[in-house]
């Protein structure tokens, strides 16, 4: 049987976050602890609308109760619950985890990192005032590398971006006459379409609208429309042809004109994408996840903003020898002034085979540093 300290338990409640994908929401896990610190149940975040982590754990508990009569004995009040995230206090799509937690009678609670949104924050002090008692933020490590970036984005009021690059092996993002249909295989744009489903809005430059006059749709495997589709956006001066297919994007009404911003500076983009006024998908009263799908300019100065929170890259077994370089513009003279990043834990480990090509899931080096 397992014995947890606090640490320990919070370490545990991080890898069972890690299991989720990254987004709008930030991930966050739970672990159920017993006063000698057994372990009792492990939650986590599933996604928007879903059970938050906390009240995921203690509804794996009272299913456990009910066919385990040792678990069933235990005293809630004795145990504890160990959050990444401060609880939130806060009605959204599912109640207050504040509620969840008090209803189960729980009587200590650790959590790691103080939630930073003016909604869902305060739910420490409410459990406090409810008699528990309450130990936190802690400042975890690995609960703060675990939500650096959401909280990055969160406080500057923008949405989490995601950034998406399907290179060769050689690192080109087009073969030198500019054609990218299809450098990667179709398992990864697969994987690159549930991202398109996963997103409010996708942003890419005038030079891949008139190279690749691409739909920006979401696409089910079968090449089907999914049922959400996220709002496009070019940047950029040039015009939008009359023809172009996102014209003809599911998410526009009829007659209505692409969100185009005339702009080079992301600043710019994410204003204006701020004042949209939509309809946004996934219920969202705003743009609270973005993915920025290139192409290689357009990336480099999402990255030189330091505006990227989350990088999915595609690499195909493919050279293009002197093709377009992936990300084009950053400007790097020394090797003192690389753009780093680092190995994302989340979504099942930060390297996968999609049939013949890699998926590589990165995030800044510069927020782990920080931390
Ligand atoms: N493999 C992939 O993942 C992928 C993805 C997308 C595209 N591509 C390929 O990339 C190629 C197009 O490359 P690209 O770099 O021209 O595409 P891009 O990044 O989509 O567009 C660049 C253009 O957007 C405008 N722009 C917007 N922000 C800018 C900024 N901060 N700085 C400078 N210009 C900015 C400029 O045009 P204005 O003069 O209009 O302002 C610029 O020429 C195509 O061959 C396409 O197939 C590959």
């Amino acid at each position: 049987m397992e014995h947890l300290t606090d640490e320990a338990a919070m370490d545990l409640a991080v890898a069972a976050a890690l299991e989720g994908v990254r987004g709008a929401n930030p991930l966050v896990g739970a672990v159920l602890t017993a006063p000698d610190g057994q372990l009792l149940a492990v939650g986590r975040h599933r996604g928007a609308g879903t059970l938050h982590a906390e009240a995921d754990a203690l509804a794996a508990w009272a299913a456990l109760r009910e066919t385990d009569p040792q678990a069933a004995a235990v005293d809630p009040a004795a145990c504890t619950l160990h959050v990444t995230l401060e609880p939130c206090d806060h009605t959204g799509r599912t109640g207050p985890c504040t509620g969840a937690v008090r209803a189960a009678g729980i009587g200590r609670l650790v959590y790691a990192v103080a939630d930073p949104t003016g909604t869902s924050g305060g739910g420490a002090q409410t459990l406090r005032a409810a008699g528990l008692d309450v130990s936190g933020p802690t400042g975890h490590a690995g609960s703060l590398a675990l939500t650096d970036r959401w909280r990055r984005a969160r406080a500057a009021g923008r949405p989490f971006v995601t950034a998406h690059l399907a290179q060769s092996l050689d690192g080109c993002a087009a073969a030198a006459d500019g054609t990218s249909q299809w450098i990667t295989s179709p398992a990864s744009r697969a994987h690159a379409h549930a991202v398109r489903g996963r997103v409010d809005a996708i942003v890419v430059g005038t030079g891949t609208v008139l190279a690749d006059d691409p739909r920006l749709t979401a696409r089910d495997d079968d090449g089907s429309l999914a049922s959400v589709q996220p709002v496009p956006v070019v940047m950029g001066h040039r015009r939008i042809p009359a023809g172009a297919a996102l014209r003809g994007h599911p998410a526009l009404a009829a007659g209505e004109e692409p969100l185009h911003v005339r702009s080079h500076d992301p600043a710019e983009v994410l204003a204006a994408i701020a004042a949209h006024p939509g309809p946004w998908p996934h219920g969202r009263g705003g743009c609270e996840h973005l993915l920025i799908e290139g192409g290689p300019t357009v990336l480099a100065a999402w990255i030189a903003a330091d505006l990227v929170d989350e990088l999915h890259v595609y690499t195909a077994p493919t050279f293009l020898g002197a093709g377009l370089p992936a990300v084009s513009g950053l400007a790097v003279d020394t090797l003192a002034h690389a753009v780093r990043w680092t190995p994302d834990s989340a979504e099942g480990g930060p390297v996968r085979p999609l049939g013949p090509d890699t998926w590589t899931h990165l995030r800044p080096a510069t927020a782990a540093g920080k931390e």
